[in-house]
């Protein structure tokens, strides 16, 4: 039984996000989402509504499990029986930072990270711009899933 973590703030979940979870489904038994409760900057949504969001987007999945969580991601992967972090990648960019969280998370627990290269149709995206986009009026049909899509339209009307 392999399980892997994939974790973050999710604030709201794109395409990107989607397509990394889709693809690394198929090669683990378990796929856990951790959606971070409290990011470094308040939330545009709840840590409930980016869970239920994320359940939403990816129905067919049968063998997902989403959880909010704070604390250390360590514990929560130790007390979840995970065996790999997954994260995404978009760019070099990403890389300096995203090494920094797998080495200290191996250092803590001995658990490993795993990066996924981002689909490079979504290399460009982030949920902070995704925000902004919307909350400046522009359709961000294009780059989330349409739950996403209405349930932005519905927090800033
Ligand atoms: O969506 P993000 O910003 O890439 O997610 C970052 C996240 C939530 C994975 C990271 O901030 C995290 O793991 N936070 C939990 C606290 C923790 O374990 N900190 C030490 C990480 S080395």
């Amino acid at each position: 039984m392999t399980a892997a973590l994939c974790p973050g703030s999710f604030d709201p979940p794109t395409n990107g996000h989607i397509d990394v979870i889709r693809r690394v489904s198929g090669s683990f038994d378990r796929v856990v989402v951790a959606v971070i409760a409290n990011p470094s900057k308040d939330p545009l949504f709840t840590s409930e509504e980016r869970v239920a969001l994320l359940e939403r987007a990816m129905p067919e999945l049968s063998h997902l499990e989403v959880f909010g969580f704070s604390g250390l991601l360590v514990d929560f992967a130790r007390e979840h029986g995970t065996d790999v972090i997954i994260k995404g990648l978009r760019a070099a960019s990403d890389f300096d930072y995203e090494m920094q969280m797998a080495q200290m998370n191996q250092g803590l627990t001995g658990v490993d990270t795993f990066f996924v290269p981002t689909n490079p149709k979504w290399s460009f995206l982030s949920s902070s711009l995704v925000r902004e986009v919307a909350r400046l009026g522009g359709s961000v049909d294009p780059f989330v899933p349409e739950v996403v899509a209405a349930a932005l339209k519905e927090k800033l009307s």
